[in-house]
Parts: C-alpha cells; sequence; structure tokens
C-alpha cells in the first residue's frame, strides 16, 4: 500500500499562549518551555466537518482521484458532535463518494489504526483506493478552566489517499489499560433498569504519567519496527512523531541519538491536534518537497487507551499543483 495523495486543514483563529494568558493562570514562558507549544489553531465560526471537508478534498486533488474512485472511506476521530452518524458517514455527503465508511477512535494514534486498517483491505482485495480522514477537535472536550490539560491541543484535519503499490513495509500496533490517566466522559441517558447518571467529565489527565508512557511506548515502537526490519534509526530520513509534547519529541530522539533534522515538527504553531497531527505534518512537509521519492519515514503515535501505533513506509513524491 502506498500514499498517493495528502491534505489537511486548520482553522482561521490563531490562539496564542499570551491570549490563553488572558483568562487562564499560565504564561507564554511556562507552556514554551514545558510543551514547546507557541499557539494553536481553534474552531470557532467554522465547523470539524468544513475542517475534514477541506483537508479530504485537497488530498483527492493530489491523488488524482475523484470522489466516485473511492472505494472506502475511513474517519480516525475521538469525538464531533454526532455519536451516530459516524464523521465518515456525514462526509460522504458533502463529498460526494458512495462507499462504505465508518469512523475508529485510536485517541492520538488513530491515523496509523487507519493506515494499517486500510493496508488490511488493500492486501485482502476488499477495497482499492481507500480515503483516510483525520479530523479533530480536542478543543471541545477540554475544560477551559484547566491549565494543565486545555493549554496542550489544538484543532485540525488530516486527509491520505492510499492504493496498492509499494510503500507501507511494516506495522506496529499496541494497547494496554490505563484508564485512569487521561479520559473523557460523555453523559449517557439514564434507563428505566440503568439508572446511574452519566454525566459528561471534561478531559482528565495525570500529565507526568501520560509524558512517561508515551515515551516508553514511543520508543518501544520504533526499536521494535527497526530491528524487525534490519534497520537502525540512521537508514530512516524522517521520524513523523506524534505532536504531542517538544519535550516527550526530544526525549525520543535523544534516546534513538540521532540528530534533529530527521525530526520535524509543527507543535509549535498548532497544539496538539489528536490523530490529525501526524497527518498534518505529512502533508506540510510533502508540499515543501521535503519528501523525497524513495526516503524512508517511521511515524509513532500514542494516545489515550493507552493505545500506540507505527510503521515505516517508503515514500513515493507526489505531485501538488
Ligand atoms: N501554566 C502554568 N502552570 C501550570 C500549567 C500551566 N498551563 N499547567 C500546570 N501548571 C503547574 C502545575 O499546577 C504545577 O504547579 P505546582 O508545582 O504548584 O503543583 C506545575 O505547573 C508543574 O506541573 P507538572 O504537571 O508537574 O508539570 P510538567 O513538567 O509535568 O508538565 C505537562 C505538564 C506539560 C502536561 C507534561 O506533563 C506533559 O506534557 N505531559 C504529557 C501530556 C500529553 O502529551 N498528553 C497528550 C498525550 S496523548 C494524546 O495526545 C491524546
Amino acid at each position: 500500500m502506498k500514499i498517493i495523495g495528502t491534505g489537511s486543514a486548520l482553522p482561521q483563529k490563531v490562539v496564542t499562549n499570551d491570549m490563553l494568558a488572558g483568562f487562564l493562570d499560565t504564561s507564554d514562558s511556562w507552556i514554551t518551555t514545558r510543551t514547546g507549544i507557541r499557539s494553536r489553531r481553534l474552531l470557532s465560526t467554522e465547523t470539524l466537518r468544513e475542517l475534514a471537508n477541506d483537508a479530504a478534498l485537497k488530498a483527492l486533488e493530489s491523488s488524482g482521484l475523484r470522489p466516485e474512485d473511492i472505494d472506502y472511506l475511513i474517519c480516525s476521530n475521538v469525538a464531533n458532535t454526532y455519536v451516530s452518524p459516524s464523521l465518515g458517514s456525514i462526509l460522504l455527503g458533502s463529498l460526494g463518494c458512495c462507499c462504505p465508511t465508518f469512523d475508529l477512535n485510536g485517541a492520538c494514534a488513530g491515523l496509523v489504526y487507519a493506515l494499517d486498517m486500510a493496508d488490511a483491505f488493500i492486501k485482502t482485495g476488499k477495497a482499492h483506493r481507500i480515503l483516510i480522514v483525520a479530523a479533530e477537535q480536542p478543543s471541545r472536550f477540554c475544560d477551559w478552566h484547566d491549565r494543565s490539560t486545555s493549554v496542550l491541543f489544538g484543532d485540525g484535519a488530516a486527509a491520505l489517499v492510499v492504493t496498492e503499490g509499494e510503500g507501507f513495509m511494516d506495522f506496529r500496533l499496541t494497547g494496554e489499560n490505563h484508564t485512569d490517566v487521561m479520559y473523557y466522559k460523555r453523559s449517557l441517558e439514564v434507563t428505566p433498569y440503568d439508572r446511574v447518571e452519566e454525566k459528561t467529565t471534561p478531559l482528565v489527565m495525570e500529565g507526568r504519567e501520560v509524558f512517561r508512557i508515551a515515551v516508553e511506548a514511543s520508543v518501544r515502537d520504533v526499536d521494535t519496527l527497526l530491528e524487525r526490519n534490519g534497520l537502525t534509526g540512521n537508514d530512516i530520513d524522517f521520524f513523523l512523531l506524534h505532536q504531542a509534547n517538544m519535550r516527550i519529541i526530544e526525549c525520543i530522539r535523544v534516546h534513538l541519538d540521532l540528530p534533529r533534522e530527521k525530526f520535524p515538527t509543527n507543535i509549535q504553531n498548532y497544539g496538539n491536534t489528536s490523530s490529525a497531527s501526524i497527518g498534518i505534518l505529512m502533508d506540510e512537509l510533502s508540499r515543501e518537497g521535503k519528501l523525497k521519492d524513495g526516503d524512508t519515514i517511521m511515524m509513532s503515535a500514542f494516545g489515550g487507551g493507552f493505545v500506540t501505533g507505527a510503521a515505516i513506509l517508503k515514500w513515493s513524491e507526489i505531485k501538488y499543483n
């Protein structure tokens, strides 16, 4: 399976750390030194569906395919307005696709989960041209009185078109239960038989524990994939890591003892956009011409659950108009 189209879309609204310090007990220097984030984009007047649609159209255009050529649409999303229908079903309408679709929630690793699933569909001949859209609005599940979580996130969407071809070499997905360190609960209706009220609890996160698990898990995934494929870190041209925290990325880089140039980042401008983060980064690098034919790329993401997903691929250059 190979990637033949990329797209991304970000909200218009730029929110700087100083703007947050206007209503939260925080500062630009705290946020910058602890996370590397300088600003983020937050949905205000647009909707998540519009963002997802925009990213998908750009990916389709760069792939040279039309919406009707797509035979599967996989959406990666943690939360949006509707629990049902899925974001994928909603997108079918605006994109003009008519194909099977579903949403998967692999938290911040959702894009890698979607790619792994697409790879299986393509290998078994179930689908040939798959559109993957990762669209996230974490700003809507944070408590905006909680300075320890709300400053970390940004909204955004990324899309990839994949088809048969030489590209992805290997995947590694893992999962283990750590509900208490990071969760967001949504309300459920009571029934005559189950009267336990389930109210919404905005994102709860034990930052230090998440930090520790994230670094350990990502290093383990990267090391495993390198070893399994007879590679060393030097053979990888770019590590596209989940953009959760600059210090997490730096810890992983130091463990691998590799130069900074191999670890491109955009968390400075967008914050943590959950499962969209690696896709947005990939789209930007590809459009800037930084990803060259034959480059070896390692993707590695981790998220609430705790779940992780990593992949190695050989890049094929994409032409953009
Ligand atoms: N501004 C100012 N002070 C703050 C802020 C803030 N925004 N947030 C917390 N603090 C304070 C704390 O209250 C604490 O104060 P105290 O010492 O008086 O108690 C102090 O700063 C230090 O807090 P720590 O939590 O110990 O700070 P730490 O160095 O661990 O950094 C952070 C916190 C940035 C959250 C870090 O732990 C982290 O990045 N963790 C990983 C978070 C993450 O990546 N989550 C998502 C991953 S999975 C996914 O993407 C879905």
